[in-house]
């Protein structure tokens, strides 16, 4: 797992989606930030115009109207993005790595006619339903049943924390089939919003992302056609599993981008803000602590980098994209909770963002898997 032979040279490419996500970022999400944090306000306008610009497909495949980038481009975007606006982020990073590469990697090429198409291009915004008010990291212990009905399945049961929940056109859901089998015998289904017995139930209050909205979501008697489902039957665990592996990849550079916005304010402010006489920056004891922000956030940076271009390179990246999640949701919580003491009092109010991003940085470390399953999956892959 060492670095040999990984090549870490951006090209052109490369550079203009960078600048393309940071222009957008301070142009289209920075204005009211504060206010929707507050209001807990799902950024309508903002996410139809990431879609505008091919935010909510990167890596699909031009074919299916995605923007055909690897996922390198894809990570340097959520950084960017995620610097500012973390709910924005979560919100890209569920339709991009969960929703549109799920189904780009294992559905039928009627369901990527049908569902990915509007989803590449923000059309629809999707939802990936793993969790459940019992099953979370344990998550084989699903409650949520798809009874085969031989035309259809018959879906029952809740889903919970799910991002985009109350927005998405479509989520996919997975559910058991068959018990017997335990993790064997569940499967993934596509519904859509709207399929008679598929309620939107309630909207969580949340520490941090607020402005992105996670719900429960219930099923009762939904009829699924079996036409919807993704893969062989029994598939929808290693579905599950497979898509996570890329989708803890996002969320690393999720956190990444929070630690790194948070450090950039610090940075900033330290130079500006005088005490005894000089810049708080010219105190050794604050200068010790961007240098120290800036050496564990370039450490991220690889940690990213590298699961990103082992997935272009259709290397194994279970284990980097893990580690990179663990790693850069630790250096998020540690990052932003340093910008906030750089920042004094001003630190702790809305306005100068960075309690804001210390309050966004703490889901880094729990959801797509919590820091605990990323050390279980790390561990599991060190003697494998
Ligand atoms: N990649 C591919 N397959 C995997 C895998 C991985 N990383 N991890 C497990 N599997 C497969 C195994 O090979 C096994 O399949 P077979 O028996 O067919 O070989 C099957 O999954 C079951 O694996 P285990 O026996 O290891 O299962 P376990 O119950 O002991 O542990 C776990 C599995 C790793 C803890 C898993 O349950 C897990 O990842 N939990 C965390 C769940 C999670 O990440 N949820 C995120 C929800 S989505 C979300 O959060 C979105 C958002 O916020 C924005
Ligand atoms: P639990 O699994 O109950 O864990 C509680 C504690 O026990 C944690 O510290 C955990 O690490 C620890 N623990 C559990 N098992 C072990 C073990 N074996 N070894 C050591 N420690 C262990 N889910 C979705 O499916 N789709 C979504 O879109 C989605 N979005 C989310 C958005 C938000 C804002 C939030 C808060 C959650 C979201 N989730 C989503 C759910 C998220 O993935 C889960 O919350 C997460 O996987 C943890 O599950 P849990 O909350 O049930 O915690």
């Amino acid at each position: 797992h060492d670095l040999q032979g990984l090549n870490f040279n951006l090209s052109e490419e490369h550079l203009a989606v960078q600048e393309a996500a940071r222009d957008f970022a301070q142009t289209e999400l920075l204005p009211g930030i504060v206010e929707r944090d507050n209001a807990q306000q799902f950024p309508t306008e903002q996410v139809r115009k990431m879609g505008e610009l091919g935010f909510l497909g990167m890596m699909v495949s031009p074919e299916y109207g995605g923007g055909g980038m690897d996922t390198v481009s894809y990570v340097l975007a959520i950084e960017e993005i995620s610097k500012i606006d973390p709910s924005a982020s979560v919100i890209m990073s569920v339709n991009n790595s969960l929703v549109c590469y799920g189904l780009e990697a294992f559905g039928t090429e009627e369901q990527k006619q049908k569902y990915l198409i509007p989803l590449a291009s923000g059309q629809m915004i999707g939802a990936f339903c793993l969790s459940e008010p019992e099953a979370g990291s344990d998550a084989t212990s699903q409650s949520t049943t798809a009874e085969d009905r031989g035309d259809h399945y018959l879906v029952n049961g809740t889903k919970n924390w799910i991002t985009n929940g109350g927005t998405s056109g479509v989520a996919l859901v997975i559910a058991q089939t068959d018990r017997e089998k335990k993790h064997r015998g569940i499967n993934c289904l596509i519904v859509e919003k709207g399929t008679p017995g598929f309620v939107v139930g309630k909207k969580e209050d949340k520490l941090g992302i607020r402005a992105s909205d996670t719900h429960s979501l219930l099923f009762t008697d939904v009829k699924v056609p079996k036409e919807n489902r993704i893969g062989d039957d029994g598939f929808g665990f290693k579905f599950a599993m497979s898509t996570l592996n890329g989708g803890r990849i996002g969320i690393a550079a999720q956190a990444l981008g929070i630690a790194a916005g948070a450090y950039e304010l610090a940075l900033k402010y330290s130079q500006e803000r005088k005490a005894f006489g000089k810049a708080i920056f010219e105190h050794q004891a604050i200068q010790f602590k961007l240098a120290e922000m800036a050496t564990r956030i370039e450490a991220a940076r690889l940690l990213v980098y590298k699961a990103a271009r082992l997935k272009d390179e259709h290397k194994d990246y279970v284990q980097a994209a893990a580690m990179a999640k663990l790693f850069a949701s630790d250096i998020a919580m540690w990052a932003t909770t340093e910008a906030v003491q750089i920042h004094g009092g001003y630190g702790f109010v809305k306005e100068f963002h960075v309690e804001r991003l210390m309050r966004d940085a703490k889901i880094t470390q729990i959801y797509e898997g919590t820091s605990e399953i990323q050390k279980l999956v790390i561990a599991r892959e060190l003697v494998r």
